[in-house]
């Protein structure tokens, strides 16, 4: 496999938002104050047409990344060729920094859930997933990022923490980690685990990118990832705490419900930024 850059030289963005059709219009005639985006690749892979047009113009003047939902890289179906061969020449196109999409599965015999289904941790997950990276990273001839996801149910074969079974399989496979710190919170509360265990056991090395995101209160007290809030004050203190933790790694906040002007996501972004300059620039000192 072409070896596009050691897992210990990251590249650092700074902070980064998620690009949204709603935001196309804006972003073009304002060039905000964004150092990246991230886009969803699957909103991409299409012949032409509008989404395309502001891809290339946006692309011009900013870095991104792409993110999928598609990948089921646990699922037990093999691996799509026509996704990855999409995702090949969407990357060709845009030249991103990276390729990431989640630690999950999506569904069966060919239906898609359009869900982010956790994996049992187990041993048999852990050899069944660690075969599938290898395989697309072979295909796209890069390290790919998996990102932790947000989960409401637990398997009874889980044999180690959910932090446990991500390191194994990044090591074992050699991918990257998108921390998503909404998620590690999210999860934290539905299972009662410490959320500082989850930032503690993983290996710094790999961590390439945060997630920062909002969620909703469901029935029972259950918290959902729904992207449709604004991050709460608990989510920045855990994300303090990550940046202490892992240094110089790329944010951006996800919103994907009750999207708001840009200008609101941006002020967001500025929180972020407020949080990390001041530990970023103790920990470079
Ligand atoms: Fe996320």
């Amino acid at each position: 496999m072409p070896d596009i850059q050691s897992h210990n030289e990251r590249p650092y963005l700074g902070f980064g938002l998620g690009l949204r059709t709603e935001h196309y219009e804006t972003i073009v005639n304002d060039w905000p104050k964004a150092d990246w985006f991230e886009v969803l690749s699957e909103n991409y892979m299409v012949g032409g047409g509008k989404p395309l047009h502001y891809l290339d113009r946006i692309r011009e003047r900013y870095p991104m990344v792409m993110h999928g939902v598609s990948l089921s890289i646990g699922g037990g179906d093999p691996i799509d060729r026509e996704y990855l061969t999409q995702l090949k020449a969407l990357a060709e196109r845009i030249q991103p920094a990276w390729i990431s999409d989640h630690l999950c599965w999506t569904g069966l015999h060919g239906k898609n859930t359009h869900d982010l289904l956790p994996l049992p941790y187990t041993e048999e997950a852990i050899a069944h997933v660690v075969a599938r990276i290898a395989q697309v990273q072979g295909f796209l001839g890069r390290r790919i990022l998996l990102e932790n996801v947000s989960s409401y149910v637990t398997y009874t074969q889980s044999s180690i923490s959910e932090w446990e079974f991500l390191s194994e399989i990044v090591e074992r496979a050699d991918c990257l980690l998108l921390l998503d710190i909404n998620n590690i919170y999210v999860s934290a509360r539905n299972h009662g685990f410490d959320a500082l265990d989850y930032l503690r056991g993983v290996p710094a090395a790999r961590v390439c990118q945060f997630h920062l995101a909002g969620h909703t209160t469901g029935d029972g007290g259950i918290l959902i990832d729904t992207h449709d809030h604004p991050v709460i004050d608990p989510v920045w203190t855990l994300y303090a705490q990550a940046v202490r933790r892992f240094g110089f790694v790329s944010t951006m906040i996800e919103r994907d419900g009750n999207i708001p002007p840009l200008a609101e996501l941006l002020t967001e972004l500025d929180c972020a930024r407020r949080i990390a300059k001041p530990i970023l620039a103790e920990l470079a000192a």
